[in-house]
């Protein structure tokens, strides 16, 4: 942690030496910004959002699911073998990420590892966008081989078995662990821990008090928001078109695009990303339009009915959050990219045959001069706090 916290300070360091040395530099200096940017600007917030109830999850909310929830997200025994946990890859302390370029669990995994916090009210989850609720996402990894490599009985096998996990069970669920119907178990623990994970809302962000001084219609607190930041923001919203994906207070569309960011195919083969997370949604048991919905208006699903697997989406990710991304190099969806000033040169300097718009015309390079590279970077290192969102508190034992 001190080495990150050193590293931010000399990535501020630079820019604010780049700021004098450019003094006379038009660049240089708190931009204006005109009605419409300001208007942009308070899109982006305000944060937190509020608590949204997922109606998919009846225990959304409840606070002894996510009392559970917390603590089967730390429990090793999820896993077949008793050595992985949510946790050995969405570790706390590093915003709910690993920092390795690609995941590992009981093998290394083709994705980079994502946060989990600020995903409550999210439409699709996972880069390719592969599951359509947050408890349906978490029963995905509980499965795998390569991740807990566990199966439904394990998961039911271990509740009952377990007095604390039956006990907080069943003050969750108002039943004790049914003897037969492990898969009814096995969901039940994917929303409890959903339960949990939507409580994860990062903490506020120099960027934060910025936007509300703006929204108050008061100039921002001296001192508090640097010039370098502000000229960043200018260019995220403006000349950068940044904001056309990372929209809103959590800096994402939850759109899917290809960028051309990620270069490298995992294990040497393309990742066909969103065209085969529709697939793997519309072929789930666990999707919303299964029996576990338990939204009985159907509202929720129908954007699950009208998916259709479409050849135009090979090779487009889930535009990810911005927030608190000092915390969670490398980027990029296969991890290849290891500074924020190698994103922001990618995007300067992208190969316009790369990067495909939804309408099929190639992008433009950005060509952000070196100065503009810098300012951008502060900007996004603005959208970041140590804060991620998590006070530790699991209720004591469960009687
Ligand atoms: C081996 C490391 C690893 C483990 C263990 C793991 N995850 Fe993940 N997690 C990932 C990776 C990699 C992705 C991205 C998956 C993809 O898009 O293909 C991900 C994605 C997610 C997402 C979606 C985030 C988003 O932005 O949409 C959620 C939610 C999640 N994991 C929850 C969990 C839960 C709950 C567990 C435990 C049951 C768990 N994960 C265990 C690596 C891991
Ligand atoms: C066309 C939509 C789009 C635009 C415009 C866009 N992005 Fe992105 N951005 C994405 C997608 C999609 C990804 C994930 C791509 C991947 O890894 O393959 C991404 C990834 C990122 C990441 C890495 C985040 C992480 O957690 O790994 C950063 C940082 C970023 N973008 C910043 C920017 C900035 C700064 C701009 C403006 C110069 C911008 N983006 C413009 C869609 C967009």
């Amino acid at each position: 942690m001190p080495t990150r916290f050193a590293r931010l300070a000399v990535g501020v360091t630079c820019a604010m030496v780049a700021w004098t040395s450019l003094a006379d530099d038009r660049t240089a200096g708190a931009p204006t910004f005109t009605e419409s940017e300001i208007q942009i600007i308070l899109s982006h917030g305000p944060w937190p959002m509020p608590a949204t109830q997922d109606k998919t999850n009846r225990v959304s909310g409840k606070p002894e699911a996510i009392e559970f929830g917390t603590r089967l997200f730390f429990d090793a025994r999820l896993s077949r073998v008793g050595d992985t946990s949510c946790a050995t890859c969405h570790v706390p302390e590093r915003n709910w990420t690993d920092n390795q370029r690609r995941a590992i669990g009981r093998v290394v995994v083709d994705r980079n590892t994502p946060t989990v916090s600020n995903l409550s009210g999210s439409r699709w989850y996972g880069w390719d966008g592969g599951a359509d609720s947050l408890w349906s996402q978490s029963l995905r990894p509980m499965l795998d081989e390569r991740e807990l490599g566990a199966t439904p009985k394990h998961v039911a096998d271990l509740i009952r078995g377990d007095e604390q996990l039956a006990c907080r069970y069943r003050r969750t669920f108002g039943e004790t662990p049914p003897a037969k119907n492990d898969e009814a178990i096995f969901v039940n623990i994917g929303k409890t821990i959903a339960a949990f994970l939507e409580t994860l809302v990062s903490g506020r962000t120099p960027f934060d008090q910025f936007r509300d001084a703006l929204a108050r219609g008061q100039p921002p607190l001296s001192g508090t928001y640097s010039d370098a930041a502000q000229r960043g923001l200018k260019l995220f919203i403006g000349k950068g078109g940044c904001m056309n994906c990372h929209s809103g207070p959590n800096f994402t569309s939850g759109e899917f695009f290809s960028t051309g960011l990620s270069r490298f195919a995992p294990n040497g083969k393309p990742d066909a990303g969103r065209i085969e997370g529709v697939r793997k949604l519309l072929a789930s048991r666990f999707n919303l339009l299964s029996a576990y919905n338990d939204d009985a208006s159907g509202e929720l699903a129908k954007q699950t009915h009208q998916l259709v697997v479409d050849k135009k989406t090979t090779g487009e990710f889930k535009v990810p959050s911005l927030r608190n991304l000092v915390l969670t190099e490398p980027y990029g969806r296969d991890g290849s990219i290891d500074r924020l000033h190698d994103v922001v040169r990618h995007y300067s300097e992208l190969d316009p045959l790369r990067l495909h718009a939804k309408d099929g015309k190639p992008g433009t390079p950005l060509k952000l001069n070196a100065a503009e590279q810098r300012d951008l970077v502060v900007f996004l290192e603005s959208l970041s706090t140590y804060n991620n969102g998590w006070r530790p508190d699991d209720g004591g034992p469960c009687r």
